[in-house]
């Protein structure tokens, strides 16, 4: 089993659409028992609340239901999964400077696995933008996990 956690700060917006479209791509290839997923927050303003409901329209849009709760990282997550998936570079310094000594978990930029984006891409937060950043914040996690589950396929199953 591969178990990948999404991080951005709230866990309303970027990372539970990440997981969701993850959520799609592990449905559409019949991995639901090879690869877990969840998704995490570095803050804790939003702990139990659904996604954004400007997240969740965009989403539904596209056919895929996020029905996360906002948590916040813990300490076990850092040995529970092994790869922590930040979403901008401020969710990355925040959890490598949380993470234990000797942890297991990889922690990259989700953007790291999307071939067509420069070098420490990130995804933008949307929370203050329109529609139109949601979109576009769906877009890039598509991308993006298309080439991780390229990745995981690779390195993982075996397959690819
Ligand atoms: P997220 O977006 O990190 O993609 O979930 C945000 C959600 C809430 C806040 C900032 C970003 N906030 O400041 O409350």
């Amino acid at each position: 089993m591969v178990r990948l956690l999404f991080v951005c700060l709230g866990n309303i917006c970027r990372s539970p659409t990440a997981e969701g479209v993850m959520g799609k791509i592990i449905l559409d290839r019949g991995w639901e028992s090879r690869v877990h997923i969840d998704s995490a927050g570095t803050g804790d303003y939003h702990v139990g609340e659904l996604a954004d409901l400007r997240a969740r329209r965009a989403a539904k849009r596209r056919g895929i239901d996020l029905v996360h709760r906002a948590r916040q990282v813990a300490a076990s997550d850092f040995e529970r999964f092994d790869y922590l998936l930040a979403m901008d570079g401020s969710n990355l310094k925040n959890l490598e400077r949380r993470a234990p000594g000797g942890a297991r978990a990889r922690l990259l930029l989700l953007r790291s696995f999307d071939q067509s984006a420069p070098h420490g891409a990130e995804v933008p937060d949307p929370y203050d933008g329109d529609d139109d950043d949601f979109e576009d914040v769906l877009d890039i996690c598509e991308r993006a996990c298309h080439g991780l589950a390229a990745h995981i396929a690779r390195e993982h199953l075996g397959s690819e």
